[in-house]
C-alpha cells in the first residue's frame, strides 16, 4: 500500500516524481504529497485525494531541486487529509516518506513528546521522523541516525529520508515493505515498484530486509541489518510491459479484462511442448521436488485465495494428492498441522502481500519440504523468498479489481496441477486432454467477451439493488465468490457467494423478488443439482442470472435471464465463466458512476497485514 517515490539528480526532480506517483496511484490514493531540498531549506506541498490534485497544485506553486521525495497514501493511521499525508518532516531538518505500519508508534510517540517533540499528524510515521531527528542529534548523520532509529521500530516500513543540509543523499531502509534502487547517468532514484521510475531508467537493484543504504547521485551503499557493507549489482529490469494507456478502453479494468485472452496466450508460451507439461518450468529443484511431493498447502489472500480455491478441486481430482487452501491472515496466525513431503504453494499478484509472505515466512520454519510461489511481479518478496516461482505473465495490471492476474493464476495452477500428477502417473492421454484444454483458453475467453453487450443489458437490473447473491457448485463455487467480490469491490453492492447446496441450510431465507441470484451454471454432472437449487430460488421469487452452456437448454422466461458462455472442456470452464462475471461486475460500477479503477478504500498492493 501506498507508494513511494525519490530521487537525487542534478536536474529538477519535481516532474519525474509526480509522474512516479502517478503510476504508483494503483497502490493507493487519498492523499499525496512531495517534498524537495532547495538551497538548504525543505519545500513541501501536499494535498488529500488524487495525485492530480498535487500537479495542479504544484503547477501553481511550482518546487525545484535536484533532491526529493514523494508520496501517495492509503490511510492506516489517521484519516486521509493533508495533515496526515506524506512527506512528514522534524522540524524543519528531516522528511520522511514511509510505506508500512510501525506498531509500537504509540510507545515510541510518548517517549517523544517527553523529549519535547510534538506531534501535527495522526500518523505512526511522523515518529519515525521525530526518532531520527533524535538520533541526529547524537551523531550529527544521517546514515547512522537512521540505523540506529530503524533497530527501535517493530513493524514493517520501506521508508525514504533526507536531511535539508545533506541534498546530495538520500538514505533508505527497508522491512517487511519493498523499496527499489534505480540508476541513472549521474543521477539515482528509489521507488517502492520499479514501474515508478520506468520514464528514467531500467537499471534496478532491489534492498533486502533489514537493509539501509545511502544514496548519492553516483554511489549507492548498502549497510545489511547488523551494519556490514553489502555489494551487490543494479539489474536490467525483466519488466516487458510498461503501465501504457488506457488505449481505447474507457477504464483500465476493461481493458484488462478485454487483454485475458493475450495473457493467458503469454502464460502458456513456451510452457507447453509435445502435448506434455514438464516439472521444469518450474525450476531445476522441481522435478525432485514433485517426485516425493504427498501434499500441498496453499495460502492466499482474496482473489488469489479464489484461485487456489479452485486449484484444489483440480489437484485433488487431477494429481490424486491432498490439497488445503487457506486464507494467509488466518493461517499465519494459527499453529497448523504439517503434513510429510508438503509444498507450500503461495499465489499473489503482486507478491508484496503481508499476509502472505508472512505465511511464507512461517511455512519455512515450519518444516515444509519446499515452496513455490506463483506470482505476477518478477523480483518481488514472495519470488525472491520462494524455492520456486512460476510467473504468471499477465503483464501490469492496474485496475485495483483483479481480472487477467486471476486467469493468469488459474491458467498457471493448472500446468502446475498436470506436471505434478505427471510425476504421479497420470496417463499421458489424460495429460494430453488437459493440454489441448488450456491450449484452446484463449479462443474460447474470445467468444466469452462477446456477450459483452448483453451482459451491459443485465447490468441495468443490478444498479439500484443493494444485495445480491452468487450461486455455484464444484470448481465454479470459488468462482461465484470471485464474482461477488468483484461486485462488491467495484460497485459497493453487497454481494454473497454459497456453494448453491448450502442455500436451504440459512440464505434462503433471503430470497424475494428484490434479490438478484447470480449462477454460474456449466454443463456437468452437478448441473441437475444446480437446477434443483434454482428452483428453489424461483418457487420464491428471487430473479436469476443464470450463465451456462447454450447445450443445457436455459431459457429466458419469468424469474430468469439466461447468458450462454460455451466451455468445450470442462476443467477449464472456472476460468471461462470468470469472464462474464467479471463484465458483470464492471457495468455495474460505471452505471453506479463509482471510481472502477481506484475504488474506495481499497489499494492493489496489500503491503500492510
Ligand atoms: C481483488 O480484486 C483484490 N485486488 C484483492 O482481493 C487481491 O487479490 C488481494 O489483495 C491479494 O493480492 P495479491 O494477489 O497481490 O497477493
Amino acid at each position: 500500500m501506498c507508494g513511494i517515490v525519490g530521487a537525487v539528480a542534478q536536474r529538477d526532480v519535481a516532474e519525474i516524481l509526480v509522474e512516479g506517483l502517478r503510476r504508483l496511484e494503483y497502490r493507493g490514493y487519498d492523499s499525496a504529497g512531495v517534498a524537495i531540498i532547495n538551497n538548504a531549506d525543505i519545500n513541501r506541498v501536499r494535498r488529500l485525494g488524487k495525485v492530480k490534485e498535487l500537479s495542479d497544485a504544484l503547477a501553481l506553486e511550482p518546487l525545484n531541486g535536484g533532491t526529493g521525495i514523494a508520496h501517495t497514501r492509503w490511510a492506516t493511521h489517521g484519516e486521509p487529509s493533508e495533515i496526515n499525508a506524506h512527506p512528514h518532516i522534524s522540524g524543519s531538518d528531516i522528511a520522511i516518506v514511509h510505506n508500512g505500519i510501525i506498531e509500537n508508534h504509540q510507545q515510541l510517540k510518548e517517549q517523544l513528546i517527553a523529549k519535547g517533540y510534538e506531534f501535527s499528524s495522526a500518523t505512526d510515521t511522523e515518529v519515525m521522523a521525530h526518532l531520527v531527528a533524535e538520533e541526529f542529534k547524537q551523531t550529527n548523520d544521517l546514515l547512522s541516525a537512521v540505523q540506529n532509529a530503524v533497530k527501535q521500530f517493530d513493524g514493517a516500513y520501506g521508508a525514504v529520508f533526507m536531511h535539508r543540509e545533506m541534498p546530495e543523499q538520500l538514505i533508505v531502509a527497508r522491512s517487511g515493505s519493498p523499496l527499489v534502487i534505480g540508476k541513472g547517468i549521474g543521477e539515482m532514484f528509489v521507488a517502492s515498484d520499479q514501474l515508478a521510475l520506468l520514464p528514467v531508467t531500467r537499471q534496478f537493484l532491489y534492498l533486502e530486509e533489514g537493509e539501509v543504504a545511502q544514496v548519492t547521485r553516483t554511489e549507492l551503499q548498502i549497510y545489511s541489518r547488523d551494519g556490514n557493507k553489502v555489494d551487490r549489482d543494479f539489474e536490467e529490469s525483466s519488466i516487458q510491459h510498461d503501465v501504457g494507456d488506457k488505449g481505447p478502453y474507457r477504464h483500465y479494468m476493461l481493458k484488462e479484462i478485454y487483454e485475458q485472452p493475450d495473457a493467458i496466450a503469454n502464460t502458456l508460451e513456451g510452457r507447453i511442448k509435445d502435448g506434455s507439461i514438464n516439472s521444469d518450468i518450474f525450476g531445476e529443484k522441481a522435478k525432485d521436488i514433485f517426485a516425493t511431493l504427498e501434499a500441498i498447502q496453499i495460502v492466499a489472500c482474496g482473489t488469489s485465495y479464489h484461485a487456489g480455491m479452485v486449484a484444489k478441486y483440480w489437484c485433488e481430482e487431477i494429481a490424486n494428492i491432498p490439497c488445503h487452501v487457506e486464507i494467509a491472515s488466518e493461517y499465519r496466525y494459527r499453529k497448523s498441522f504439517v503434513p510429510k513431503n508438503a509444498l507450500f504453494i503461495t499465489i499473489s499478484q503482486s507478491g508484496e502481500t503481508a499476509d502472505t509472505l508472512a505465511a511464507l515466512r512461517l511455512a519455512k520454519e515450519s518444516g515444509f519440504m519446499s515452496s513455490l510461489s506463483i506470482c505476477n511481479v518478477p523480483g518481488s518478496s514472495l519470488v525472491r523468498e520462494s524455492d520456486l516461482a512460476f510467473m504468471t505473465r499477465a503483464g501490469a495490471e492496474i485496475g485495483v479489481a483483479s481480472t487477467k492476474a486471476f486467469t493468469t493464476q488459474l491458467a498457471s495452477l493448472l500446468m502446475l496441477i498436470v506436471a505434478i500428477a505427471k510425476h504421479k502417473g497420470l496417463a499421458e492421454a489424460e495429460i494430453k486432454k488437459y493440454v489441448s484444454a488450456l491450449e484452446a483458453l484463449p479462443g474460447e475467453i474470445n467468444r466469452a467477451l462477446e456477450q459483452n453487450p448483453l451482459i451491459e443489458e443485465l447490468a441495468e437490473d443490478f444498479s439500484e439493488k443493494h444485495h445480491s447473491l452468487f450461486l455455484g457448485r464444484g470448481d465454479q463455487y470459488p468462482i461465484a465468490m470471485e464474482g461477488a467480490l468483484k461486485l462488491k469491490e467495484i460497485s459497493y453492492i453487497h454481494a454473497e457467494a454459497y456453494a448453491a447446496g448450502e442455500l436451504k441450510h440459512g440464505p434462503l431465507a433471503l430470497i424475494d423478488h428484490e434479490m438478484p441470484i447470480v449462477v454460474v451454471a456449466p454443463q456437468n454432472e452437478l448441473l441437475e443439482k444446480l437446477k434443483s437449487n434454482m428452483e428453489e430460488v424461483r418457487a420464491r421469487g428471487g430473479q436469476l442470472y443464470v450463465f451456462a452452456d447454450s447445450s443445457s437448454n436455459f431459457v429466458n422466461d419469468d424469474g430468469i435471464k439466461v447468458v450462454n458462455v460455451n466451455s468445450e472442456h470442462e476443467v477449464t470452464a472456472p476460468i471461462v465463466y470468470t469472464l462474464p462475471l467479471q463484465l458483470l461486475s464492471y457495468h455495474v460500477a460505471v452505471i453506479k458512476g463509482t471510481d472502477v479503477d481506484q475504488p474506495r478504500n481499497l489499494a492493489k498492493s496489500v503491503t500492510v497485514e
